[in-house]
């Protein structure tokens, strides 16, 4: 498909190739070219003193960074969009839009640590009046609500946790109160799910995962319907959070191949989240379209798929050393922070996140899986060896005993 035209509607796959290019302005190339720069020349004072012209200086943004938010207003059916230099950074700009001094919000207890940290620092300067709330609430957030409150937060499934929310029974309490709702759709992705047809008034994609695609650039975007387009658009030109062009660039050409790598990661995560619960290491696997997982029916009725990324629950017999003689001797998952790359990652779960899950019984040690593309047989192999390393210390030992048998199994630390 070389033109884009609204008359022909067409399929998300088609879509992904044909959106945020124009051959013709393009001289004909497939590709569009890579916009950098501050200054935009105009001809005459009056265009200059009225900022004619697309665009009139780079701060207002350029035509890298206009392809991929039109690119993404078509994916998330939104009214537009508005991109920032991280994911972190859209989450603050999305909460930015809709509070003022004195309110009150509503926030899940499992939602992305920087994002409370953001809530329980930042906003309390502005007497923001912040409340977490169990993210199973569903309707019950009704009796939440406050005079002063100006928005629910969501974030489905939750962050290491997994928690899928009943998004469609919050939308409705927070219409019916006037209340904005934002929602943290990374995981999902609008290819799975998609916020605005649920009526949810923001959502936010950190695209540093599966729209960059390969770990390779920071991004986030920031979609509004189009009763708060306006709002979104105005807080954003006051903040002038632009991203970098070229990471623009690599994202818009990540899109076109967008479906497939989510895809894939689906059914690799899939296959190994399955064989995990037959595991006699796991206690439990928090993966949205398994059925143990909390809130999974809202994830049956909701979404369209499932992405790469879930949390186990190792049974409570393994000791912290045994799990870091584990972790830091994997041949193919890394540890490292992030996810909806390429490659697979594993990581412990914090101290807080166990806090929570001993709250729901589950005394043992949480590890969240991130599965690139890589070989799931590979995958596997790695956590059986990996399981073996585990079991082979099951109480706490001193840290200087456990380096003298890690040396007589002949396993350094790397
Ligand atoms: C659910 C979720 N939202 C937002 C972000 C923030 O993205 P970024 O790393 O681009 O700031 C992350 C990052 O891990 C995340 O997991």
């Amino acid at each position: 498909m070389t033109k884009s035209d609204d008359s022909f509607p067409v399929k998300v796959d088609t879509l992904l190739c044909a959106f945020g290019r124009n051959t013709e302005e393009q001289f004909g190339f497939l590709n569009p070219p890579l916009y950098k720069g501050s200054t935009v020349i105009h001809k005459t004072v009056k265009s200059l003193e009225n900022h004619e012209g697309r665009f009139y200086y780079g701060i207002a943004g350029s035509p890298t960074i206009a392809n991929l938010e039109e690119a993404w207003t078509k994916l998330t059916e939104a009214a537009g969009t508005v991109i920032s230099p991280s994911g972190h950074g859209s989450i603050a700009l999305a909460i930015m839009s809709v509070i003022s001094a004195g309110c009150h919000i509503l926030v899940p207890e499992n939602v992305f640590q920087p994002t409370s940290v953001f809530c329980d620092t930042f906003l309390k300067r502005f007497a923001v009046e912040v409340e977490y709330y169990d993210p199973l609430i569903g309707s019950g957030i009704d009796k939440l609500i406050k005079d002063n409150t100006a928005a629910i937060y969501m974030e489905s499934p939750g962050s290491n946790t997994m928690e899928i929310q009943d998004v469609p029974a919050i939308v409705q309490i927070a219409r019916r109160n006037r209340v904005k709702t934002i929602i943290d759709n990374t995981w999902a992705t609008p290819l799975f799910f998609k916020p605005h047809s649920f009526g949810v008034d923001f959502s936010i994609e950190a695209g540093t995962k599966y729209v960059g695609g390969h770990s390779d650039i920071l991004l986030g975007l920031v979609t509004a319907n189009e009763e708060n387009w306006p709002t979104l658009k105005n807080t954003y030109n006051c903040f002038g959070m632009l991203p970098g062009a070229e990471d623009c660039h690599l994202a818009l050409r990540s899109l076109r191949t967008f479906r497939l790598r989510v895809r894939e990661a689906e059914r690799k995560a899939l296959k190994l989240a399955k064989w995990l619960q037959k595991r006699d290491e796991v206690d439990k696997v928090l993966h949205p379209a398994l059925e143990e997982c909390p809130g999974h029916s809202y994830w049956v009725r909701d979404f369209q798929g499932s992405t790469g990324v879930f949390s186990i629950i190792l049974k409570p017999k393994y000791s912290k050393a045994s799990l870091e003689y584990m972790l830091e001797d994997m041949m193919i998952f890394s540890l490292g922070y992030s996810w909806g790359g390429y490659e697979s990652l594993i990581v412990p779960l914090s101290e807080e996140v166990g806090e929570r899950l001993k709250a729901r019984n589950h005394y043992g040690y949480g590890l969240r899986l991130q599965i690139g593309l890589e070989d799931t047989e590979d995958l596997r192999k790695d956590l059986v060896l990996g399981f073996e390393r585990l079991g082979a210390f099951e109480f706490d030992l001193p840290n200087g005993i456990m380096d003298l048998r890690c040396a007589t199994l002949g396993h350094g630390r790397s």
